[in-house]
């Protein structure tokens, strides 16, 4: 009896003990968070990933902000929230020359199911990836063991329907997605063997959305050398955006926002750090086409790089206009007073001639950065034959006299 109470108070003794170190070692002013521990992957340079749960402590509002943007968004493990077409009878179907894919949510998941127009089942897969933000549309990836498909069919939010995936044919297929959609989709995957045209993944090893430390490298080591240590500087491993010069930081969205890149020049497209070379990372094939070509996987930055606003400029970059941390799409109010923090009031630019017989120059970017209509994300509308195209927004700067005068 005596020897259990003396166990038990012994006990309570180093409980109390064990609560009272974790609290000191855990004392700094951001103690309400937990940090989350779960299994993330290691980068291919043996860096550690570590979750952006894990900024919250010390970059909140940052945290706070980027989960709505459309990069943070850009894809997601499928459930029964994020897939945005609808599984409603008659909206859940598209019709192509052999075939009629539905979709359908079932106990267990989403599916896509291709059948003949006698209702005979060819194929059915599971809805595994979100691919797209819905700002413009969203495709959807689905495993094959661990081998990894692009669906038939998309969601285009111009017309809030179903349609025919971009570049697919109009029967039943399901394309293997080696490092395209995925390289550019996601913050991290570990393919078996990017070089070699493999589809097959390592299911584990995806970090969705396109996060922070997609751009800042992954950050585990700096959060170990953070907890604790906010004020000095010397040896944070993170790299600063001071340190890098134009091209470097040019490069850290140029890896996405530069046409499809799809000469790869290293092992894999997730081995470029921030700070890196992109030119030796991976190039676009000569074409023969000008890297200004405009659509949805265009190249914002071959086309800014040609402005003269950027030639003519020492500091412009991509971030002179975007804040990435934050969603600022339609914004032209914030963009707009962009523009003058370079150039003059519009009255002492503008002559209001004949050609535009306009008199208000305050949004600039209608003028200089039009939007045109996008040749691969677009549908024929059955009812009136008319084609519908999102608009994708030139990064050219330039004069259009033409959409002026529309
Ligand atoms: C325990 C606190 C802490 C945590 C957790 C933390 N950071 Fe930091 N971080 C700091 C401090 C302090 C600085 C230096 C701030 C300064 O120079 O003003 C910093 C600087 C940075 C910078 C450099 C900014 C520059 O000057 O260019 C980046 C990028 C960054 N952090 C990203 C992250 C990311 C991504 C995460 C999560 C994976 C993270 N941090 C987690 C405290 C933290
Ligand atoms: C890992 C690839 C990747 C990197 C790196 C990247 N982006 Fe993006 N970005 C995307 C994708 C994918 C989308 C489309 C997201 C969607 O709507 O699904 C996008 C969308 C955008 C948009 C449109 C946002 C909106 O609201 O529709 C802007 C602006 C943008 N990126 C700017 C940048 C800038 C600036 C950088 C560098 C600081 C950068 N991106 C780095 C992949 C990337
Ligand atoms: C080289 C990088 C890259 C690759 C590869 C890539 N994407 Fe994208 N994707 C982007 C960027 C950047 C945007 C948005 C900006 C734009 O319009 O150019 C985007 C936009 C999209 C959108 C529209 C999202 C929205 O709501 O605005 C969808 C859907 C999409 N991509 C699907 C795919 C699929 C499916 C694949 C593979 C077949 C793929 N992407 C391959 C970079 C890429
Ligand atoms: C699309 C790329 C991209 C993503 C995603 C991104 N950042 Fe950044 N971040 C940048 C760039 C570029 C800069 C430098 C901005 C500048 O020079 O004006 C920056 C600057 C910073 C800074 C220092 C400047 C400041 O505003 O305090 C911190 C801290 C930071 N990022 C943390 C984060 C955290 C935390 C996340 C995720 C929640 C994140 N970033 C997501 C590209 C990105
Ligand atoms: C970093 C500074 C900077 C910013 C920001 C900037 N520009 Fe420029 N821009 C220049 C310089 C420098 C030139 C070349 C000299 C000149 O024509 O003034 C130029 C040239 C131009 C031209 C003449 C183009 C031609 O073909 O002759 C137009 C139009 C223009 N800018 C519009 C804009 C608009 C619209 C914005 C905002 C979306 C903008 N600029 C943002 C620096 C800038
Ligand atoms: C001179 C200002 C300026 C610079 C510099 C700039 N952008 Fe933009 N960007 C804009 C404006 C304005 C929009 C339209 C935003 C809107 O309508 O919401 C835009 C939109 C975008 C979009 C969405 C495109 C679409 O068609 O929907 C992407 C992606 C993007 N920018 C990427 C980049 C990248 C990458 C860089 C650097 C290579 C860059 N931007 C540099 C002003 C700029
Ligand atoms: C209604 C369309 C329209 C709007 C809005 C507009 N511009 Fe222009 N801009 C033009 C046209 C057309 C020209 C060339 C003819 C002229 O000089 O009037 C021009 C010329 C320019 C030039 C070149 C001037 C030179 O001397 O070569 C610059 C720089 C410029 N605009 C910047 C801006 C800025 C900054 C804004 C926003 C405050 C803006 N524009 C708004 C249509 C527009």
């Amino acid at each position: 009896m005596l020897k259990k109470i003396v166990v038990g108070v012994s006990f309570l003794i180093l409980l109390v003990i064990g609560v009272l170190v974790y609290y000191h070692y855990n004392d700094t002013s951001e103690s309400e968070y937990q940090y989350l521990k779960v299994e993330l992957p290691v980068h291919y340079s043996g860096k550690k990933f570590a979750g952006s749960e894990s900024c919250i402590p010390c970059h909140e509002s940052i945290y706070k902000t980027h989960i709505s943007t459309a990069h943070y968004n850009t894809s997601a493990l499928a459930d029964s929230e994020n897939i945005l077409g609808s599984f409603s009878p008659k909206e859940n179907e598209i019709n192509l020359a052999g075939v009629k894919v539905t979709m359908t949510q079932e106990e267990g998941g989403s599916y896509q199911s291709t059948k003949t127009y006698h209702g005979k089942v060819l194929e059915k897969s599971k809805i595994d990836i979100t691919i797209g933000s819905g700002v413009k549309g969203q495709s959807y990836l689905t495993f094959e063991e661990d081998s990894l498909y692009q669906l038939q069919a998309s969601y285009f939010t111009l017309t809030d329907s179903w349609i025919n995936s971009p570049g697919f044919p109009n029967y039943g297929y399901k394309r293997p997605v080696m490092d395209n959609c995925i390289k550019c989709h996601v913050t991290f995957a570990k393919n078996e063997k990017f070089s070699g045209n493999s589809n097959v993944y390592d299911k584990n090893s995806f970090m969705y959305g396109v996060d922070c430390e997609r751009c800042h490298g992954p950050s585990q080591e700096h959060v170990d050398y953070r907890v604790g240590n906010l004020k000095t500087l010397d040896f944070d491993p993170i790299v600063r955006a001071e340190t890098l010069n134009r091209q470097q930081q040019m490069d850290a969205c140029a890896q996405c926002h530069a046409g499809l890149r799809t000469n790869q020049i290293t092992e894999n497209p997730f081995s470029f750090l921030i700070g890196e070379s992109l030119e030796e990372n991976s190039k676009n094939f000569s074409s023969g086409k000008p890297n200004t070509e405009l659509d949805v996987h265009g190249n914002q930055y071959g086309l800014l790089i040609s402005s003269p606003c950027f030639k003519e400029s020492e500091e412009m970059s991509c971030v002179t206009c975007h804040d990435p941390h934050k969603n600022q799409r339609d914004n032209s109010q914030y963009f707009n007073s962009k523009c003058l923090s370079c150039h003059e009031q519009p009255q002492n630019l503008h002559t209001v001639d004949s050609v535009s017989n306009l008199t208000d120059f305050t949004n600039c970017i209608q003028c200089h950065m039009p939007e045109f209509p996008s040749r691969v994300m677009k549908v024929r509308s059955i009812e009136d034959g008319l084609e519908k195209s999102v608009d994708v927004r030139t990064h050219l700067i330039g004069i259009y006299i033409d959409s002026i005068l529309q």
